[in-house]
Parts: structure tokens; C-alpha cells; sequence
């Protein structure tokens, strides 16, 4: 059994990112505990979980208690797959409902007790335990730095236009089109969608109506190593005219508002006829991934096309912006 901790702000996009990972990897949730995730799933879920944007780091879950006190006692009965030196780290998550101030010290006096070396400040192996409803304990596996994500923000990018999603966002939107070989993202702007695709290996497009955001995100795609892409000058109305293939999966953030980025169109003509012309493009039974602010019926319009709408994700950006992200499939017919 394995535990995926997800990030605390958009918690039922970060569930539905994992549950699309675990479906390309094989694998299934298994239960819920804020934000706290356990999960069912062979080897071959670790190439997609490490794809993952929206989680903190996941792990080997090893013992589940209802008190401390049970966990105490469980933990005597566990092989402890230890690596070299340890450490035991308590996360105390919101709904935390057990008193944990004296647990690390406990638990590392059992796990020492089985032979095994303390070092609280290089481990080699770090004990993690989570405490919500009930009290978990595991080994972490794999820890999503923050500086990897952050490094890659609009501002530290050859090329920078203050428009771009956060880059864990990015990823996210990337996963939960489920995309396996290939992402287009039609009105790519800075490229920031496409980077993140790109770096987990899909073959990336790109469309933008600006020629200087088709040179920007050339740039920026290069920079962070990304080289199997082709990014066109373009009208993402029009994608049917720019490509002869049909996309396995399609993520965009169009954009919300001014005149310049709108390409002197109605905002609202605007999102329907993109999300016409990327019915058109997508395969059946592909996805998209696009953000909307929320006076826009993202849901109503795509229905109306045919797309089936599969998750809907709700994001307060700041005083005059929300919006949400839209996952929609496009039928198999
Ligand atoms: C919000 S930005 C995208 C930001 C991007 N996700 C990033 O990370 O940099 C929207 C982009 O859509 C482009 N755009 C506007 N109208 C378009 C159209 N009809 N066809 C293609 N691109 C368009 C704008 O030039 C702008 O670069």
C-alpha cells in the first residue's frame, strides 16, 4: 500500500490528478483522509506518480491506528525497511485529532530499538507519520521539491509574460488530460503548459496568434531542455486548418480578459469558438483541460458540443478574478 499526500489548495483537483495517474499506471484510491491518500498500486504507477504537480510526496504506507497508543504497539510488530540512518517526522494535517507532541520520540525509540540509527538532521531514511482522523505511519519514497516547480515560474524563464499558470498547475492540467504520448496546447502563450509536458516526455505543440509568444516559447521550451516540439503562428479557432492530425489530448488557459490578449475579439465568441474547433481536433475519447473565469459556462458550452464534462475545479485568483479548471472528454462515437 502506498500514501500520496496532496497540496492543501486545490485538494479535489490534486485527488482527481492522482486518480488519473493511477489509471494510466494501474492502480486505484483506496481511501481518504484530508489530505492524506492511500493508494493501491503496482510498480508500474511510480513513472506516472512521479509526474504528479499537485502532491507533496508519496510513500510506503506501513500501519494505520485509531490512537496513538495503537500505533505504538503496531509499529513493534513492523519490519521497519530502513535504509542506512533514520528520522521521524510527524505532519499534523488540519483535521488532526490525536495528540502527536511526544510521538516521533516514541516511535524512533521502537525503530532504534529494532537496531537502526538515529540522525535528525541528514537521515537517510525519513519516517513519516500523518495525523488526521486516524494516525498513519510510512517511509517516504519520493518528495516533490517545491524549488523544482518554482524554478520554472514565469519570472525565471528567458522569456517572461506575467500571464503564465503556476507551473504545478501547469502539470496538473497536463495529467489530468491523462495524455500518454502527445499534448497540444492552442493558445500557449509563454509555453508554460507545454514545458511542463514536455518534461515528462510527451511531444508537445503549440499554437499562439502572437508571432512574439511563438519565438518566446521556442525559447523557453529550449531552455528547460525540451526539444520535441512544433509550435505554429495560428488561430486557435482555426486548428483544423493548422493540423492534419488529431490530438490525443489538448490543456489551455485562455486568455481572461483585455483587449490585447483577446486579439480584439468578444471574450465570448472567443470561448466558443476555441472550444469548437478543439472538439474538432481532439480524438475520440481524448481530453481537455482548460481554465475559464467563472462568468463563463465552461460546462453549459461544452456539452453543447458533445464533450462530457469529468471534473470541475473551482480557484480564487485574486479580488476581480476566479475561475475554474474544466476537465472534458470528447465522446468515443
Ligand atoms: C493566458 S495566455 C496563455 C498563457 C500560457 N498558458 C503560459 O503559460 O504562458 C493566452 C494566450 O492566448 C493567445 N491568444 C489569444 N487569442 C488567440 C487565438 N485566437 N488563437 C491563438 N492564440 C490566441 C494570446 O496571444 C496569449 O498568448
Amino acid at each position: 500500500m502506498l500514501y500520496i499526500e496532496i497540496l492543501g489548495n486545490l485538494p479535489e483537483m490534486a485527488r482527481d490528478e492522482v486518480k488519473a495517474m493511477l489509471e494510466l499506471g494501474e492502480g486505484e484510491i483506496a481511501g481518504q483522509d484530508y489530505l492524506f491518500l492511500k493508494v493501491n498500486a503496482t510498480e508500474r504507477a511510480f513513472p506516472f506518480l512521479n509526474r504528479l504537480g499537485l502532491a507533496h510526496e508519496y510513500g510506503e504506507l506501513l500501519l494505520e491506528a485509531d490512537s496513538v497508543d495503537e500505533l505504538l504497539e503496531k509499529a513493534k510488530e513492523v519490519d521497519w525497511p530502513i535504509e542506512g540512518t533514520f528520522k521521524v517526522d510527524t505532519e499534523t494535517m488540519a483535521n488532526c485529532r490525536h495528540n502527536v507532541l511526544d510521538l516521533p520520540r516514541k516511535l524512533g525509540a521502537i525503530i532504534h530499538a529494532q537496531g537502526f540509527r538515529v540522525n535528525l538532521s541528514r537521515p537517510d531514511t525519513l519516517v513519516r507519520v500523518y495525523c488526521g482522523e486516524k494516525l498513519y505511519a510510512g517511509i517516504r519514497l519520493h518528495y516533490f521539491d517545491p524549488k523544482d516547480f518554482e524554478g520554472r515560474k514565469a519570472h525565471h524563464r528567458p522569456f517572461f509574460r506575467p500571464i503564465s499558470l503556476h507551473p504545478r498547475i501547469s502539470r496538473a492540467l497536463v495529467n489530468l488530460t491523462k495524455a500518454k504520448r502527445e499534448l497540444l496546447d492552442p493558445m500557449m502563450g509563454a509555453g508554460g503548459i507545454l514545458i511542463e509536458a514536455g518534461l515528462i516526455g510527451l511531444k508537445v505543440y503549440g499554437v499562439d496568434i502572437k508571432p512574439e509568444m511563438v519565438e518566446g516559447a521556442r525559447k523557453n521550451l529550449l531552455h528547460y531542455g525540451v526539444r520535441d516540439f512544433e509550435l505554429k503562428l495560428g488561430d486557435a479557432t482555426r486548428l483544423e486548418e493548422l493540423f492534419d492530425k488529431r490530438f490525443e489530448a489538448i490543456a489551455t488557459d485562455p486568455p481572461y480578459g483585455t483587449s490585447a490578449t483577446l486579439a480584439g475579439r468578444k471574450r465570448e465568441e472567443l470561448y466558443r469558438a476555441v472550444l469548437r474547433s478543439i472538439y474538432n481536433v481532439l480524438k475520440p475519447g481524448g481530453r481537455l483541460a482548460i481554465a475559464f473565469p467563472t462568468n463563463f459556462d465552461g460546462k453549459v458550452e461544452a456539452e453543447k458540443l458533445g464533450f462530457v464534462t469529468l471534473g470541475m475545479y473551482y480557484q480564487r485568483v485574486h479580488k476581480s478574478l476566479d475561475r475554474y479548471f474544466y476537465v472534458f472528454e470528447k465522446g468515443k462515437r
